[in-house]
């Protein structure tokens, strides 16, 4: 039997997805109609071995008690959330809920990073696994251009084992173009070594040199586990080419967005035809009204109850639940918040920031919302829940806040 961990963090990370997160907790952010972390489960249940998932943040659990109960329903296997009191690091809550992870013996647990997406090959990373006895984690690992790299945990191995040799996080300057995905297997006996690293933090926290640690069971699981395991034969990697990227960014988003829907590409292309003229990866949620004039895709994901008027056209963008466009507007690289509304003849646009194609494993630049000028990079338009912008109006590169009814055109501005 196996099981797996999601961690999902809480309300005070994903500040990067802000406007988003502030009505919809990041890890329920739909990505090609799903919820983010939906890919996750869907992926761990391909296995028939897993039996449990547990998911690990600090959300409330009426924020996810919802979530959970669909997903138990939908692919009837156990689902659980398990609430830190407080974020305990993406080691902490971890070891404290060792107990849940380990009822029942499983032979090992996976462990992804809930802000990941991927084309999980969770398959091939329990098989590596199981094929190295002594292994007490495995490292999902892909590869980053040299700049890009030191934004990410950076792993060395030794050949042909792939055992890791080196491990360091997020490096000051350049160790290895490795780098961790935020995906693992792991042996139960790695919590002995989670042990002796959290007694460790403990002697330091109350001995005065744990100054900065937010609480005593705060534990990282990149510096305090991982980087201690590596030249100890019991840490490998797993090095993968398929399709992976972090979702920090509402950029990010509208990229998974892209290739969530090429895997997927579940609905049948010829029912949406008939609804009006789509391009290739598109969603169109069943309860959706798009008018068959109306022109979407690519890269389009259509929530619940949205109405799509005549005439409108929207490539690389994703409309949220109950959003309104109406009749010949234009919305691009654009997020559109739940219960707004685009007026007529109104151009809602962004900027594209995908990773460089000319640059080989490139992957998305997560820039600040802010460059070192103070002003707003360039990136995709996001408009928050209820946002109603006139007839009109042309919106380019901003982000307007939650219920604001604009008056006028707006360009690299954030109103709120
Ligand atoms: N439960 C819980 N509690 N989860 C947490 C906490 C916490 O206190 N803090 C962070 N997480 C979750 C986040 O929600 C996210 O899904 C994941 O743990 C990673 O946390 P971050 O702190 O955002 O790390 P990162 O994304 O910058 O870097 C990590 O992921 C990279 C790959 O995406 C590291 O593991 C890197 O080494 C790795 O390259």
């Amino acid at each position: 039997m196996l099981k797996a961990v999601i961690l999902i963090g809480g309300p005070q990370k994903g500040t990067r997805f802000r406007p988003l997160s502030l009505d919809t907790p990041k890890p329920l952010f739909p990505i090609a109609g799903k919820p983010l972390i939906q890919h996750h489960i869907e992926a761990c249940v391909k296995l028939p071995e897993c039996r449990e998932i547990l998911i690990i943040g600090s959300y409330t659990t009426t924020h996810m008690a919802q979530f959970v109960s669909d997903m138990q329903k939908e692919y009837h296997v156990i689902i659980r959330y398990l609430q830190e009191f407080t974020p305990l690091g993406t080691g902490g809550g971890l070891y404290h809920f060792r107990d849940q992870i380990r009822a029942g013996n499983p032979s090992a647990f996976f462990l992804l990073n809930g802000d990941v997406c991927a084309d999980f090959p969770l398959k091939q990373l329990w098989y590596f696994h199981q094929e190295r006895s002594n292994a007490l984690v495995t490292i999902m690992g892909t590869e980053a251009t040299r700049e890009q790299s030191v934004h990410y945990g950076c792993l060395v191995l030794e050949e042909p084992s792939k055992s890791v040799t080196h491990y360091v996080e997020k490096p000051n300057s350049y160790v290895s173009t490795l780098i961790n995905c935020g995906v693992y297997v792991c042996s139960l006996n790695v919590f002995h070594i989670m042990a002796d690293a959290f007694q460790r933090k403990q002697d330091g926290f109350y001995s005065g040199n744990g100054q900065g640690t937010p609480h005593p069971g705060y534990m990282s699981w990149e510096q305090d586990v991982l980087a201690p395991l590596a030249g100890t034969k019991k840490m490998y990697a797993m090095q993968v080419t398929n399709w992976w990227s972090q979702v920090k960014t509402a950029g990010s988003a509208i990229y998974a967005n892209r290739h969530y829907l090429m895997l997927s590409n579940k609905q049948d292309e010829d029912a949406k035809k008939d609804i009006c003229h789509v391009f290739s990866e598109v969603f169109i949620h069943p309860s959706a009204s798009v008018d068959p004039t109306a022109v979407i895709g690519p890269n389009v994901s259509i929530g619940a109850g949205v109405t799509i008027k005549a005439g409108v056209r929207i490539k690389e963008s994703i409309i949220l639940n109950n959003a309104t466009i109406h009749e010949h507007s234009l919305v691009m690289y654009s997020v559109v918040g739940q219960e707004a509304s685009v007026g007529e003849w109104s151009r809602v646009e962004g900027t594209p920031s995908d990773p460089d194609p000319n640059k080989p494993f490139a992957k998305m630049d997560n820039t600040p919302l802010f460059n070192t000028d103070g002003r707003l990079n360039p990136s995709v338009s996001i408009l928050g829940a209820g946002v109603v912008v006139p007839a009109e109006t042309i919106l380019l590169n901003s982000i307007v806040l939650p219920h604001k009814h604009l008056t006028r055109s707006f360009k690299h501005e954030i109103i709120l």
